[in-house]
């Protein structure tokens, strides 16, 4: 059984092949691939694109889904995580999408679970859909030849799961990864090149990863207004000038936070191009694991 769990557990040959599937989704439609599967999405943290993008690409290729209110769920009147997930198993799906505010829990459950688990963001730890969609922009920009190419990723690294994901697979296909963060969103490891400046790095970098400082995840107030944090590390019209940089953000954008209103509506920023890349690229990953399966 095939589970995807961490950017890890697909090596450079499966994510190759599910780009290639992604692609032909995307530029020739889809058969009903996963006609008569069950897909059973279950999100204990709030998301408006991960949930709609998995759900969209489910019913895309012919599968149902079933997406439990998790407020209106079991778990919340005391049942073990354990429970719901023997009961969702009871349901035989063919495939479940987790999202929990604790790292590790997708993991545990694939062990409990008789179908393939993939994992929709895992506290700070994974988010590996996420990844790999943004590979996929990245790829497809650049004609598919990304060896080389310098990528800063530039915010709250350390709380996010969207850049460990990243990290791993960026590196893994032969970017150069760059954090860029403030002190205290800069992790405590050293293996990648860091600075405090995004000026810095500017004049060098092909491809520009914003992300949104996740104010849920300070156990304190860092900011006292996230005004401060934009003056170093918003991507604004005057950072960018006319260089030819790829600019990305997994959303939810903080506007003028993170990226100001002007390069949101540039056509350098692909934010739009990665919720479309989500969804055939989270199409290839479900075909890919519950076709696996049977
Ligand atoms: C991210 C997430 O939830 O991990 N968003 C997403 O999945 N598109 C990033 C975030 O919440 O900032």
């Amino acid at each position: 059984m095939k589970h995807l769990i961490n950017t890890k557990d697909f090596d450079i040959q499966t994510i190759e092949d599910i780009f290639k599937k992604a692609k032909l989704f995307k530029e020739h439609g889809c058969d009903n691939l996963l006609d008569g599967k069950l897909i059973i999405t279950i999100f204990f943290e709030n998301s408006t694109r991960t949930r709609s993008s998995f759900e969209v690409a489910a019913k895309r290729l012919g599968a149902t889904v079933v997406s439990l209110d998790v407020s209106k769920s079991s778990s919340s009147k005391g049942e073990t995580l354990f429970d719901t997930a023997a009961n969702l198993d009871a349901l035989e799906p063919d495939a479940i999408v987790i999202r929990h505010q604790n790292a590790g829990v997708p993991k545990i459950l694939s062990n409990y679970i008789n179908c393939p688990i993939i994992n929709g963001g895992d506290g700070a730890h994974a988010h590996p859909t996420q990844a790999i969609l943004d590979l996929f922009t990245i790829n497809e920009h650049f004609g598919g030849e990304v060896k080389g190419k310098k990528i800063a990723i530039v915010g709250d690294i350390k709380n996010s799961r969207v850049a460990n994901s990243n990290i791993e697979l960026l590196n893994r296909f032969g970017l150069e990864v760059i954090m860029v963060a403030p002190p205290h969103f800069m992790p405590r490891t050293k293996n990648y090149r860091n600075t405090h400046y995004i000026e810095e790095i500017i004049d060098e970098v092909d491809i520009i990863m914003s992300l949104r400082t996740q104010t849920e995840r300070h156990s304190n107030q860092i900011y006292a207004s996230l005004k401060d944090y934009a003056r170093d590390f918003c991507i604004t019209k005057d950072l960018i000038g006319d260089r030819d940089i790829l600019l990305l953000h997994p959303g939810p954008v903080n506007r003028n936070i993170d990226i100001d209103d002007f390069m949101l509506a540039d056509s350098r920023c692909k934010v739009l191009e990665q919720v479309k890349n989500g969804m055939f690229t989270r199409m290839a990953v479900l075909e890919y694991l519950i076709n696996a399966d049977t």
